[in-house]
């Protein structure tokens, strides 16, 4: 099965500490490293390790950093010959500080901005050709847009995982075929209904995460929630990005979305147990060894 993630490419510069300074405060922390990132690779790279066929379109600047990205990507697997090489921004970064039991992250765009919705027309074949194509938010919205726009008209299915948020016109909504934003971001997104509501709407295409709680979406007759697996984290880092692409790739081999939810929740899990986005990202193979693992998940 073929994926196409349309998305971003950064550097992650990852700072550990376990005092958070205050406004205009100066601390000692712990560990500096830095990590393959973004919400699209990310989830390339996590589809790619579960077996799927997965190609990326995005940009990169022509620095070291871009060389770098490229390099893990194709590592991993992923087909990069639709990600551009631009010379007026440089690659994208972002610069998380790990505390404890949580992280906070600046992003900072560059090439990743330089997706525009014209970009599309060199790589139309390259989404044709998926089985489904996938959508964060960290590329112009007006790109996603248009990529929702050109999948519906193809009949090529999308999964759009908005983080971080930001609002999109009811019309794209429709047209995506699945929608994963955490509590934060739904709450932005659908801002005067309550999870209820919006779940009973979006029956088998809105799924909400509840971090360690797991996910909820609508059946068609009722809510359900796929509980989350219990570990001790390292770095939560590309949690979502793992249970996003594990999502899809579950769903292409045809588990239904219950069973789909649970295998996201389970590499979610194991991703977290290793250092960075991508670190802990696991492979089939690995996933097989669980004692969670379900016998009847059939994957081609
Ligand atoms: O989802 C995690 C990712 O978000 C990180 O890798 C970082 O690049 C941020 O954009
Ligand atoms: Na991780």
């Amino acid at each position: 099965m073929k994926i196409t993630v349309v998305g971003s490419m950064s550097t992650d510069f990852v700072v550990t500490t376990t005092i958070k300074p205050n406004q205009g405060e100066t601390v000692f922390g712990e560990k500096f490293a830095t990590a393959f990132g973004g919400k699209g690779a990310n989830q390339a790279v996590a589809a790619s390790r579960l077996g799927m066929e997965v190609a990326i379109a995005g940009a990169v600047g022509t620095d070291d950093f871009g060389v770098a990205i490229l390099n893990n990507l194709i590592e991993n697997g992923v087909d990069v010959a639709c990600v551009e090489r631009v010379t007026h921004a440089e690659s994208g970064s972002a610069h998380i500080v790990l505390y404890d039991n949580d992280n906070s992250i600046i992003v900072i765009p560059a090439a990743n901005n330089e997706v525009k919705p014209e970009t599309i027309k060199k790589f139309t074949q390259q989404l044709l050709s998926s089985d489904l194509v996938i959508l964060q938010n960290e590329i112009p919205q007006n790109t996603n847009e248009a990529i929702i726009d050109f999948c519906w008209e193809h009949g090529i299915k999308t999964l759009l995982n908005p983080a971080p948020a930001r609002f999109i016109a009811d019309e794209y909504i429709k047209k995506v075929t699945y929608l994963t934003p955490n509590e934060h971001e739904s709450a932005i997104m659908f801002p005067d209904q309550s999870r209820s509501e919006i779940l009973a709407k979006y029956p088998n295409k809105l799924v909400i995460t509840l971090g360690a709680m797991g996910a909820i979406y609508h059946d068609g007759k009722k809510e359900e929630i796929v509980p989350a697996f219990e570990v001790q984290p390292v770095d939560t880092t590309g949690a979502g990005d793992t249970f996003n692409a594990a999502m899809a790739t579950a769903l292409l081999q045809g588990l239904k979305m219950s069973e789909a939810l649970r295998f996201a929740n389970l590499a979610a899990a194991i991703s977290v147990q290793g250092f960075g986005a991508q670190g802990g990202m696991p492979t089939l193979e690995k996933m097989k060894e669980q004692s969670q693992y379900e016998k009847t998940w059939h994957f081609k």
